[in-house]
């Protein structure tokens, strides 16, 4: 019998690291997973005519998971490099970020990049931040399956600074941070996130680039964009 016809649903599988708010993360209550990189997704599958299912994944996997196909988009925070578009076609860039740093509230001794040399610094595995980190002269770089650990060893004492995104930093320390930590540093470089697909899937990042420009156009990307991070 075939699948084809008008109530074919096609679904759109997104692998994404849940643990990276206001980007993606799990609503204590609904258990489901939101934030801006979720209302975006969601919307350009709409927009599209998918549905979307949503696949909670450790960071460092979801470039494997395109190249099994066990998904077909990675919506995850994720910068666009030149390493990673060897292995996956990237949409447009649909954020624009950078790295920043987070220190404990009363260290006055690490206020740069710069400051970082000699020290332990916390990253998650497989990011920018790590990469980066990890070109610090004498730095000890310990790396950890999410963002939240690295926050929690800094917590800890573990570790004299994270290195991370600056919306989630700034995220993080509006939220529950500002007590034990605080962010300092220009944002080391400009960095892109884009929506990320299988290397040969040129059609579907086709499609969301499409959508995306749709939803520029029409309203809707500014909508989630305003609920996620104000005016
Ligand atoms: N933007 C950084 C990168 O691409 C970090 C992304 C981490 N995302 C996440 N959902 N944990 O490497």
């Amino acid at each position: 019998c075939s699948k084809e016809g008008a109530s074919t649903v096609k679904v759109l599988k997104v692998g994404t690291d849940a643990g990276f708010a206001p980007f993606e993360f799990q609503d204590e209550k609904s258990k489901e997973y939101v934030g801006f990189d979720m209302d975006l997704i969601k919307a350009l599958g709409k927009q599209m005519g998918y549905e979307v299912q949503i696949q909670n994944m450790n960071f460092d996997g979801l470039i494997p998971g395109l190249e099994v196909n066990s998904i077909d988009a990675v919506a995850s925070g994720m910068t666009i490099t030149e390493a990673r578009k060897q292995k996956v076609n990237f949409t447009k860039p649909y954020y624009q970020a950078g790295l920043t740093i987070v220190v404990k509230n009363d260290n006055n001794a690490i206020k740069n990049f710069k400051d970082l040399e000699g020290k332990k610094i916390a990253v998650q595995i497989g990011t920018t931040g790590a990469a980066e980190a990890k070109k610090i002269k004498d730095a000890q770089v310990r790396e950890f399956n999410n963002a939240p650990e690295a926050f929690m060893e800094l917590k800890a004492g573990g570790v004299d600074a994270v290195v991370n995104d600056k919306p989630v930093n700034e995220y993080y320390i509006a939220q529950s941070g500002s007590k034990d930590a605080k962010t300092v540093g220009e944002p080391l470089q400009a960095e892109e996130y884009g929506i990320a697909v299988a290397k040969k899937n040129t059609e579907l990042a086709g499609k969301l680039d499409k959508a995306l420009d749709e939803l520029k156009k029409n309203g809707e990307y500014e909508k989630i964009y305003v609920k996620w991070f104000g005016k």
